[in-house]
């Protein structure tokens, strides 16, 4: 049963909020360290708005904030170990400042005995949390400050959905918002599913005040987020899904649409019609294909074979030519073999990705794929990825190098750390694209002709036309 946290709980908190105490001569200071994905970003902009509606105000480092946080991922075992490391590193602040206060929280907090471990192994933490208590922060915090003991707070049950927290966003003009929590896919190798519980919806209507809002606000792109976006609304009362609520969303006037991420098997050709006929979802895809090998794909319980993952492929780019495809791809995985992984080296050639994420097999705890037999051995795992990133490569300077000529809109989000009349922004597949321009540019979609092609990046300069959005 999916519950709402009630507005006595959220109201509970509230009262922690109004008792949390300033020092006696500033306001308190945070600063989160956010690792993972962008589920991960978007959950460090809540705890940073719950943080501020409690007086707290951001530090720009670590070294000086009253309340340092980790909010860490455990993906894979490089990501945990990342997030440690660093977590050590701040006992030494602490041995000069004992008044700071040290959280983890996030998924490695939330894997099955790890809370235990973490604290036995770090007795300077304070504070951990997992990842469906974020909006008991005032009342942990609240408890952490007052120094009776460390407070630990990593919920088994992963059933609930929280509405209405305050968000600190970290861009004016785009902006995440989850539209489901959770994965019921169990793909053999992945732990997500294991901390992060199982598929719960947010309803439409909460998900369509909160785009109204940033419209109204000025935010010009969002990214609907998910585990697995393609089944959105399965749970819910009505008939929703994926599909039409992008037509909602669409009808809001939001000027870009993205989302992240989907998984083939949900994948329907209701979406790929909605996608065609709606100019406002930019015309990018990440669809991840994890291996091209049907034996592999059925032991990583994807529910699809390599010809369903091509007729998907097909059906976008028959619907909606333009657009661009990326993807995840896994190497390594318990007993794949040389010509098992050729068969992804074949995929990436028969799909010419945009771009792809390649990633190592990482055994995780409790997962079925790291009990499996013949794991395979690291130096073997390392030789096959720098294949696969080598062909993907040469795909990315195929697709860069198409686009030269071409005229792209260009969210323009970033002036360059290095010279300030250059501009940065993406265009709608998801390529960033540099040009000449001015202060002004930023937050605007502005036309911008593609002259040239870097690695991994397009140069371009903008088109004399009008603005679009203006
Ligand atoms: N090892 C390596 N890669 C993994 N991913 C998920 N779990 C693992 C693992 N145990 C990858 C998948 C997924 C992406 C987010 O991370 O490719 O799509
Ligand atoms: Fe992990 Fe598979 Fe769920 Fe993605 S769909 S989060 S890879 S279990």
């Amino acid at each position: 049963m999916i519950q709402k946290i009630t507005q006595a709980e959220l109201d509970r908190q509230q009262e922690y909020v109004r008792a949390f105490p300033s020092l006696p001569d500033r306001p308190m200071t945070y600063h989160i360290v956010t690792y993972g994905c962008q589920m991960n970003v978007h959950d460090s902009e809540k705890l940073a708005g719950i943080l501020e509606s409690m007086g707290m105000t951001a530090a720009p480092t670590r070294e000086e904030a009253d309340f340092v946080l980790h909010n860490t991922c455990c993906i894979r075992d490089n990501a945990e170990r990342k997030a440690l490391g660093n977590v050590t590193w701040l006992k030494e602040i602490k041995k000069v400042r004992p008044s700071l206060l040290i959280g983890v929280c996030g998924c490695m907090v939330q894997e099955e005995g790890m809370a235990e471990k973490i604290l036995r192994q770090y007795p300077f933490i304070d504070l951990a949390f997992g990842t469906g208590n974020i909006h008991c922060l005032p009342e942990l915090l609240y408890k952490a400050a007052e120094r009776k003991g460390r407070v630990v707070d990593v919920p088994e049950e992963q059933s609930t959905l929280a509405e209405g927290l305050p968000v600190r966003r970290g861009s004016p003009w785009q902006a995440y918002v989850t539209i489901m929590y959770g994965c019921n896919n169990f793909c053999t190798y992945c732990i997500v599913p294991h901390v992060r519980g199982r598929e719960r919806s947010r309803e439409a209507k909460d998900i369509l005040r909160d785009v109204e809002e940033l419209v109204k606000s000025g935010t010009k792109e969002i990214m609907l987020l998910g585990q697995n976006v393609n089944s959105y609304g399965k749970e819910l009362e009505g008939d929703w899904n994926f599909a039409r609520l992008l037509r909602e969303v669409a009808k809001t006037g939001i000027p870009r649409i993205r989302f992240m991420t989907s998984h083939p098997k949900d994948l329907t050709d209701e979406l790929i019609e909605t996608i065609a006929e709606t100019p406002s979802v930019q015309r990018h895809f990440h669809l991840p294909a994890q291996s091209g090998n049907d034996r592999i794909l059925r032991a990583m319980n994807r529910h699809y074979d390599r010809a369903q993952y091509l007729d998907r492929v097909h059906a976008l780019r028959k619907f909606v030519p333009d657009i661009g495809l990326t993807t995840d791809l896994i190497v390594g995985f318990p007993g794949e073999t040389e010509a098992e992984f050729m068969d992804t080296m074949d995929l990436v050639e028969e799909v010419g990705y945009d771009s792809a994420f390649t990633f190592i097999y990482s055994p995780r705890v409790g997962t079925p794929a790291a009990s499996l037999p013949d794991q395979i051995p690291p130096e073997v795992s390392t030789e096959r990825i720098e294949r696969l990133i080598k062909a993907q490569d040469r795909h990315t300077e195929k697709c860069l190098h198409s686009l030269i000529g071409s005229v792209q809109d260009v969210l323009v989000t970033e002036t360059s750390r290095r010279d300030e009349t250059m501009m940065t922004g993406k265009c709608g597949r998801n390529i960033s694209i540099n040009f000449t321009g001015t202060k002004e540019d930023l937050g605007r979609i502005l036309p911008v002709r593609v002259l040239s092609a870097g690695r991994t990046t397009l140069r371009g300069e903008k088109c004399l036309e009008e603005n679009k959005d203006e």
